[in-house]
């Protein structure tokens, strides 16, 4: 792993969004995977104003995201797909249809979850993933387990999870359930750039780069990747 520390979230995100950036200048049909949550912001307001500087087109792009809520309409502002529309897609010039989600309302689960695995591989697999990690090591919503996943599954949010993300749901129930990539799909992407930020990282940040590999620190299994790259800023360093 390469480790990379810069100031601020700001640098990360620049940093981040121009490696996106040369990807598609290089490859403008490459496949991306991205990532919700707090920590890739940055980097798709870095994609944007690229975009909007005319240094960059999404338009070929085709992008998978790595998890979804279950049991919340697709519509509501907290889906991770009005996320994205409202993070990066509506702000580029990219083919709705050429952006992938896991469906967390499907009815048959396992079903759904094959046809997001084989679209991915239908598509030469994600040439670049974007990673944020849970305070518990979490990559995806692949949670501390007994075992590394593989394929895509529905699994239920740690309690760590459920406390880090209930302030986006303001008093509303948030979902209990997820559809999430798994651990080894993750790393069959090409390259994978990882962001944290913040104190709150920092524990696992260190057991993530310092610390035995293991399913309890799903994180942990990036080790075994050739390509990887995790930007950090001071305090998420802090622990190294
Ligand atoms: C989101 C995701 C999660 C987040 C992680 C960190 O798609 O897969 O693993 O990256 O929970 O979230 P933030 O960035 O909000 O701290």
């Amino acid at each position: 792993m390469k480790i990379i520390t810069l100031n601020d979230e700001a640098a990360i995100g620049q940093a981040i969004g121009d490696r996106f950036c040369a990807l598609l200048q290089e490859n403008p049909s490459a496949v991306l995977g991205l990532a919700t949550g707090a920590s890739p912001i940055p980097s798709y307001q870095h994609m944007i104003s690229r975009f909007k500087a005319g240094a960059v087109s999404f338009a070929k792009a085709r992008t998978f995201n790595l998890d979804e809520y279950c049991d919340l309409p697709a519509e509501h502002p907290q889906s991770y797909r009005s996320f994205m529309h409202a993070q990066l897609f509506s702000q580029v010039d990219i083919d709705p249809q050429n952006t992938h989600f896991l469906d967390g309302n499907a009815t048959d689960e396992a079903a759904e979850c094959s046809r997001f695995d084989a679209l991915i591989e239908r598509f030469g697999g994600v040439d670049l993933q974007l990673l944020g990690i849970g305070r518990n090591g979490h990559i995806g919503f692949n949670e501390p387990a007994d075992t590394f996943t593989q394929g895509s599954f529905k699994v239920q949010l740690a309690p760590s999870t459920l406390e880090a993300n209930s302030g986006y749901f303001s008093g509303e129930h948030m979902p209990t359930h997820a559809m999430t990539m798994g651990v080894g799909a993750i790393l069959r992407a090409k390259e994978i750039v990882l962001v944290a930020t913040g104190a709150a990282k920092a524990e696992a940040v260190k057991a993530m780069i310092q610390g035995e590999i293991t399913p309890q620190l799903p994180a942990s299994a990036l080790q075994n990747h050739p390509n990887v790259t995790v930007y950090l800023d001071p305090a998420a360093a802090s622990l190294l």
